[in-house]
């Protein structure tokens, strides 16, 4: 939008520009590989192919990847710690953890060739992002047990930036950093995002009129209309970077600056399949279903056909040789039931944002009267003098989200500095359903 900045071709690797031929070929090698070094060495999966009646030499082609079975995290859960691990304990380096919202953590590991290949496709989705060796790169992804931080760490050292580690949390500090350091890039969380961009505006700061040229904005559900709510508040490209700990952490797929039409990709190390949630059967490109990976060429922790529970339809190829994914509509763990449709809080989003009477800071609450779910949507209005009163800006949005998603919600327009703010991923969702 602002400053589009396409690469050369020379500067780009192999497979972003190969052929679809070349790229298909060099899938089916490392996925035998792949398959043949998980099935030696994670005792728990082979034992789940040997179940299933299916052996790493049935792999004859691509499409004999449907006979083999998921992986879910209870695989993960039922091995914690280290039980899905492929190699010994003592050629992982690094261990990654995600909390969980319940249980144990979900235990990740990489070894160095796995650190490696990270950093490199973390380098490759900022440079598609638009950035280049040189610039500085202001990190508020959480350092720690989280991917985000030192994923994106490695990445933008690995393209030749200048890292500013800053982590999550401190937005007083994000700001004066941003302010002082003059940072081209600013890898966040878009929640955290707009979170910054009011401790800006609260220091009488101009959000416009920072250093930063691009923003790369992820590990939480995002809408288009975000894009634009964060591109017109900071006069920035944002672009969207996906990936989760399980596949690796950031960068399994990240968006062109150019085209701005959804990430692609990484191909070459993870091959995608959308399945059908209720069915497991895998679905044409094109359709919306559940993601699955499997990863090509990991080694400490490789996983064949994850079922990421994030909802997305696969797309053709534009600004590289790589298919690409839409943006994520959410995770099915998110999708509610209210009174038998389907919602997800990026739909909600999206609706909010289209007024600009009302501040993108919003939460779901669902409750329970009865058999029924009930949805209550809390919003912030703009703090901007707009001349409309809240009950007006309700009842517009209670109308279109009954118009554009079919269902009836209460809607309460609140006081600007109501909702929690982020300081990572965003909480879209209070259930207070009684527990089963
Ligand atoms: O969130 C990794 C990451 C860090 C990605 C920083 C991007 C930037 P997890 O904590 O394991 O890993 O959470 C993974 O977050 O399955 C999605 O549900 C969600 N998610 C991640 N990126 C996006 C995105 C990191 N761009 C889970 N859009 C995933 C929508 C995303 N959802």
């Amino acid at each position: 939008m602002y400053m589009l900045n396409t690469p050369l071709r020379h500067e780009l690797d192999h497979y972003e520009t190969a052929s679809r031929d070349e790229i298909a070929a060099m899938q089916l090698s490392r996925l035998k590989w792949s398959i043949q070094h998980t099935y030696a060495n994670v005792p728990h999966y082979r034992a789940k192919c040997q179940k299933a009646g299916v052996h790493p030499g049935d792999l004859k082609e691509m499409k004999d990847l449907a006979l083999f079975p998921f992986t879910v995290k209870d695989d993960l859960r039922q091995t914690y710690p280290y039980g899905m691990f492929a190699v010994p304990l003592t050629e992982v380096v690094r261990i990654h953890a995600s909390s969980g919202t319940t249980g144990r953590p979900t235990v990740v590991g990489y070894t160095q060739n796995d650190i490696d290949m990270w950093a490199g496709l973390v380098a490759r989705s900022i440079r598609a992002a638009g950035g280049r060796r040189g610039d500085k790169v202001h990190i508020a992804y959480g350092y720690g047990l989280f991917t985000g931080g030192l994923g994106a760490h490695y990445g933008a050292e690995r393209l030749g930036c200048t890292v500013i580690p800053m982590s999550g949390g401190q937005t007083e500090k994000q700001v004066q950093l941003i302010r002082d350091f003059q940072p081209d890039i600013i890898m966040v969380t878009p929640s955290y995002m707009l979170n910054i961009a009011e401790e800006m505006e609260r220091q009488g700061l101009r959000p416009w009129e920072t250093a930063l040229r691009i923003g790369i904005f992820g590990a939480e559900p995002w809408t288009n209309a975000m894009r634009g709510e964060i591109e017109r508040r900071f006069g920035i490209d944002a672009v969207d970077i996906y990936g989760l700990s399980e596949i690796m952490g950031p960068g399994v797929a990240n968006e062109c600056v150019e085209t701005k039409d959804g990430p692609v990709i990484w191909e070459d190390h993870f091959y995608p399949e959308i399945i059908d949630p209720a069915t497991g059967a895998v679905l044409p490109d094109g359709e919306y279903g559940e993601l699955v990976f499997t990863t090509l060429t990991k080694e400490g922790l490789p996983m064949i056909r994850y079922r990421t529970r994030d909802l997305t339809r696969l797309l053709p190829p534009t600004a590289r040789s790589m298919r690409r994914m839409d943006k994520i509509t959410g995770r099915s763990d998110d999708m509610l039931i209210i009174r038998g449709v389907n919602v997800f809080p990026t739909q909600i989003e999206e609706i909010i944002c289209k007024d600009p009477t009302l501040a993108p800071h919003y939460e779901l609450v669902v409750t329970r009267d009865g058999y029924m779910d009930e949805l209550a949507v809390r919003v912030e209005t703009a703090p901007a003098g707009h001349g409309r009163t809240r009950a007006e800006q309700a009842k517009d949005l209670r109308h279109h989200i009954k118009s554009f998603i079919g269902i009836s919600t209460a809607v309460e327009v609140v006081e600007p500095g109501t909702i929690e703010r982020s300081q990572g991923k965003a909480k879209r969702v209070r259930d207070l359903r009684p527990k089963a």
